[in-house]
């Protein structure tokens, strides 16, 4: 979809989208289009039951004495309620509503309200931001009823008495939906095309040409260096396990980078501790840690942050056959500490557990943050609005928190305790990969927590419950991969990381 800014023009073709507040007042756009079509939108208003809640709409088709096809009024809600994560759901609102009627192009004129907060080039960047969030679509496999699909809102124009400055923050929110959209696309492609091999040739492709330096580690070099529980799991597959490595340089030379740790499970068959049918479905998706950290790099390169970061992904595939590793085994992992794998379906945990090390001693990160689909008892807890994190560091904790009520990624802390760890109490080996039947999420964040070192700032976000949904849950987030974590930790790093 072609986004623009421009300043306030009468309308010449397509749809005029205009705006009320909650009560139903016309801001001064709406007013004007009132006036431009002889009355018909309060016309139309007199029967409506219009109230102007957010997201409300009343359509008028081809306005007498408009060049307009239609005039689109779109409530507003209560002003004071409007922030930016609003103003986007409601651009994509307005985006689904015309998607459904086979319109072309639109224009969207929306005053600041007031007793809003948001300022006027924001407003008009945020909505822009919501609309192209709407857009996306993964219609790669399909090859019949084509047009059925097509979206045939390709123009979008956005109308502020400050295009420039709109243009310049929709430019770095345009570098984060780049960042989402390859986060879903890696997400929602089948396991069959995007095994680990092809996972790392797409980050190349899509990263290096923004000035991101990538490297790729292969089983070999990984054997050499001592990755015994990543190479574990992806031992029974025919697929060759890869570590990828991403670094964007946009800060101070000598400065320390962040880190983020993707879990990259491109498919979690359950290994020989094999998932029921119902259970595996979906396990494409045990990649979104990795697909969200790579998404984020592109993001932060794309708008030139200017901060050094590292994106590590660990990316295996989980498979039964003859040299799969066994429940019974012990394995060594890159730390030195070995792992009893008493369950070969709690893998994400021993793919965390090398990456984690190896960032931690090669980078030594200002923090590091990981991301995985770790455990279903974090869908049990939290279902599917809040990812779970544990942290050893409250403040970050909170940073977090604050970044999810901002862009709607929520965050839920759960806790770590020394009681939990003696869950993971092996008989022979230093610690076992699994706890008890209770308190999964937590069992699984106390493993990895054996794998952070002393003075590392550390959270570990379960996401297990938001990576991938299954219909349509918000106006900005399709069906399936969500990209989640690209806009969480793309405003982390944003309000307290940058140089
Ligand atoms: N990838 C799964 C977790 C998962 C489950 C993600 C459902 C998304 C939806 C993970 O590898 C796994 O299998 N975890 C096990 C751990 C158990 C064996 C200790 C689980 O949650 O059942
Ligand atoms: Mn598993
Ligand atoms: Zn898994």
């Amino acid at each position: 979809m072609d986004i623009s800014f421009a300043t306030p023009a009468s309308v010449e073709a397509g749809s005029w989208v205009v705006a009320a507040v909650e009560g139903g007042a016309l801001l001064p756009a709406a007013l004007a289009a009132d006036k431009a079509s002889r009355g018909a939108l309060n016309r139309a208003l007199s029967f409506a039951r219009f109230k102007g809640a957010p997201g409300q709409m009343v359509e008028v088709l081809a306005p007498a004495g408009l060049a307009a096809s239609r005039l689109l009024l779109v409530g507003l809600g209560k002003p004071e309620a409007l922030d930016e994560k609003e103003l986007e759901t409601i651009g994509a609102q307005i985006v689904a509503r015309l998607q459904g009627t086979g319109e072309s192009t639109a224009t969207l004129q929306i005053d600041v309200p007031k007793g809003c907060k948001v300022k006027k080039a924001e407003l008009a960047a945020h909505l822009a931001f919501g609309a192209r969030l709407r857009s996306y679509a993964f219609n790669q496999y399909r090859t019949r009823n084509l047009e059925e699909y097509e979206r045939k809102l390709t123009s979008l124009t956005v109308l502020t008495p400050e295009p420039a400055a709109a243009r310049k923050a929709h430019a770095g929110l345009a570098a984060v939906a780049d960042g989402i959209f390859l986060a879903r696309d890696l997400v929602n492609e089948p396991p069959n095309i995007l095994y680990p091999e092809e996972f790392a040739r797409r980050a190349r492709a899509r990263l290096s040409g923004l000035g991101v330096k990538i490297e790729v580690l292969g089983e070999a070099e990984m054997k050499k260096q001592g990755f015994g529980a990543l190479l574990g799991v992806g031992q029974g597959s025919a697929r060759e396990s890869q570590l990828v490595v991403m670094q964007w340089q946009g800060g101070r030379k000598k400065s320390a980078p962040i880190a983020f740790v993707g879990k990259g499970v491109c498919f979690d068959s359950g290994g020989l501790s094999l998932k029921p049918g119902a259970g595996m479905m979906g396990m494409k998706g045990d990649m979104g840690g990795a697909a969200a950290v790579t998404g984020l790099m592109l993001a932060l390169a794309a708008r030139k942050a200017r901060v050094n970061a590292v994106g590590v992904i660990g990316l295996v595939e989980n498979m039964p056959g003859p040299d799969a590793m066994r429940p019974d085994d012990v394995i060594t992992s890159l730390s030195g500490q070995t792992i009893e794998v008493l369950n070969t379906d709690a893998e994400g945990r021993l793919v965390l557990a090398d990456a984690l090390t190896y960032t931690q001693r090669r980078f030594a990160p200002k923090f590091v943050i990981d991301l995985a689909t770790l455990t279903g008892a974090i869908v049990q807890a939290l279902g599917f609005e809040h990812a779970g994190v544990f942290a050893n560091d409250d403040a970050l904790v909170r940073r977090l928190q604050a970044a999810g009520r901002y862009t709607g990624e929520r965050v839920w802390q759960l806790p770590l305790d020394p009681f939990y760890d003696k869950m993971i109490k092996s008989k022979i080996a230093d610690m076992k990969n699994i706890g008890g039947p209770n308190s999964g999420s937590i069992t699984a964040a106390q493993f990895l927590k054996r794998f952070i070192e002393k003075d590392t700032v550390w959270a570990h976000l379960d996401i297990a419950g938001v990576a991938w949904q299954d219909g349509e849950q918000k106006p900005t987030v399709p069906s399936w991969g969500t990209g989640w974590g690209v806009r969480l930790l793309n405003r982390l790093v944003l309000e307290h990381y940058e140089a």
